[in-house]
């Protein structure tokens, strides 16, 4: 049957480490900061309106949320960071939930791919490229998004994406691949980065 990425749905939205699934499918998680665009980011590529909530209160809810993906693989959803007005205790909680997910998570040879959303006006923050720099020690292959690309103008957005290529916290070699959701740019290019990764 043909890989049909609309048959998806929420499998689990995991505030405990112990309710990560563990189901023997591959894993691409979605990691930024708050508001960069992740949600919008996942129900584009699966072509879904609303599957993944769009906040409009940022940084709300610290859970990790799994998407089933046409029965083949598992989005995951990481809560964003950086949002200024978490309390202490979320802040903890944000820390521990998305330390175990990439520590202490079972299933954690099943994360083939990371995607690291940068918001591309703003460029990348100080907790991006602590990000990055955990993830490229991690070991597992990323790929870095520069999203919200449909909001610079031409010259802008040339100038943007040159910074965030030399900012110096990002890996030579690493893909940097602009993205809209609005227009659906980088939506391809970002897909068969996946299915490489996941081997479908
Ligand atoms: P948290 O769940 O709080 O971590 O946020 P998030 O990273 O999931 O961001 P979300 O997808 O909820 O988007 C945040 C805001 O940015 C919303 O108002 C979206 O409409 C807007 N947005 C997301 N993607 C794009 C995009 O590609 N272009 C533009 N112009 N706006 C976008
Ligand atoms: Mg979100």
């Amino acid at each position: 049957m043909a890989f049909n990425p609309a048959d998806s749905s929420l499998l689990i939205s995991a505030g405990r480490i112990d309710q990560f699934p563990s189901l023997p499918v591959p894993q691409a998680v979605f990691s930024g900061r708050s508001n960069v665009g992740k949600s919008s980011l996942i129900n584009t590529l699966l072509g879904r309106k609303s599957l993944a909530r769009v906040s409009s209160s940022p940084g709300k809810t610290v859970t990790v949320n799994f998407y089933k993906v046409a029965g083949k693989l598992l989005f995951v959803d990481l809560p964003g960071y950086g949002y200024a007005r978490r309390s202490v205790s979320d802040k903890a909680r944000w820390s521990g939930l998305t330390d175990s997910f990439f520590t202490k998570n079972p299933s954690s040879d099943l994360i083939k791919i990371a995607v690291q959303l940068v918001d591309l006006e703003v460029g990348p923050t100080g907790d991006d490229l602590m990000m990055i720099d955990y993830l490229n020690r991690s070991g597992i292959p990323f790929a870095v998004v520069a999203s919200k690309a449909d909001k610079p103008n031409k010259t802008a957005r040339a100038e943007a994406l040159g910074r965030l290529r030399n900012c110096g916290g990002i890996p030579a070699g690493t893909e940097i691949i602009p993205f809209s959701s609005k227009t659906g740019e980088g939506r391809d290019e970002l897909w068969r980065l996946i299915r490489e990764s996941c081997g479908i």
